[in-house]
């Protein structure tokens, strides 16, 4: 019925309030939210589901693959937890949509805003070479971004040395709020993948601050000495950075 309803008014969210929390997970706590092809997967596999989910679930999947792009299912007994839902990064309940929330592709012109907005605090800080809207505009195509529900999570850049064989990867920055949670190391491999599918035998990498990251995922100690050519002119004595390098 709630289902029908969203679709014929053609709603662009459709909310179950439940009596349980959620889709729960293989875990103790539930998924915060799934695609419609991975809320497939749970209602094919998981044992035991509350009676609830197993009659919502499909319901949600319903819309979602007949033009709703969100369908939350949330705990009617938890207080605020529509408005925790709505306007919270992680909500409380199960958010299904027709596609993942996160999308790791290159970037467009129309990204330069939201990258510009992820990098200037690094760059305030002196942990990212300062790049102008300008400059940004003219090398956004060597840009790959991570974008979660919208908002531009984290870039990285390749700049080819097609010379040496190499590529260097740049301005690589995940977002504060989104830390931890892998985006960084996605970007990393997604930039080797490239770089080796474009012919690159080396990817390089200057850093004041995160050696150990890079050093953890491969990468070595190098010098200014071993950069290419027309990077080692440009190379900033002062800022010290350090040089590691990884093959491919
Ligand atoms: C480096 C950076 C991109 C990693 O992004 P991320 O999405 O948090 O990375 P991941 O989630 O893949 O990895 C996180 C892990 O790296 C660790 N880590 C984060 N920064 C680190 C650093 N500077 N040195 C060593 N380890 C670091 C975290 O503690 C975490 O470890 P854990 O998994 O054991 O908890 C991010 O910290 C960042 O944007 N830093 C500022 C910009 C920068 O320094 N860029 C590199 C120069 S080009």
């Amino acid at each position: 019925m709630g289902t029908q309803a969203a679709l014929e008014l053609a709603a662009d969210k459709l909310i179950f309030l439940m009596n349980t929390e959620g889709v729960p997970d293989k875990g103790r706590t539930i998924h915060n939210a799934l695609t419609v092809n991975e809320a497939r997967q749970v209602l094919d596999k998981a044992k035991k589901l509350p009676e609830d989910v197993t009659y919502y679930l499909p319901c949600a999947i319903t819309a979602c693959t007949q033009g709703v792009k969100r369908a939350h299912l949330i705990s009617r007994h938890r207080d605020g937890a529509l408005l925790s839902e709505l306007f919270t990064r992680e909500g409380v309940g199960t958010l299904i949509t027709p596609a993942p929330l996160e999308t790791l592709r290159p970037a467009t012109i129309d990204d330069v805003g939201g990258i510009l907005g992820l990098i200037e605090p690094l760059e305030r800080e002196g942990i990212l070479v300062r790049r102008s809207r300008e400059l940004l505009e003219m090398e956004v195509e060597r840009f790959l971004v991570l974008e979660s529900d919208g908002v531009i999570a984290g870039c990285a850049a390749l700049y080819p040395f097609p010379e040496e064989q190499a590529a260097e990867l740049a301005c690589m920055a995940v977002s504060q709020e989104f830390r931890g949670r892998g985006f960084g190391e996605r970007l990393l491999a997604e930039a080797e993948k490239r770089g080796k599918k474009a012919g690159f035998k080396k990817l390089f990498v200057l850093t004041t601050r995160t050696e150990h990251w890079f050093e953890e995922r491969g990468f070595v100690d190098s010098s200014p000495d071993h950069l290419p050519k027309s990077k080692q002119a440009l190379y900033n004595y002062k800022r010290k950075s350090k040089v590691l390098q990884k093959s491919l």
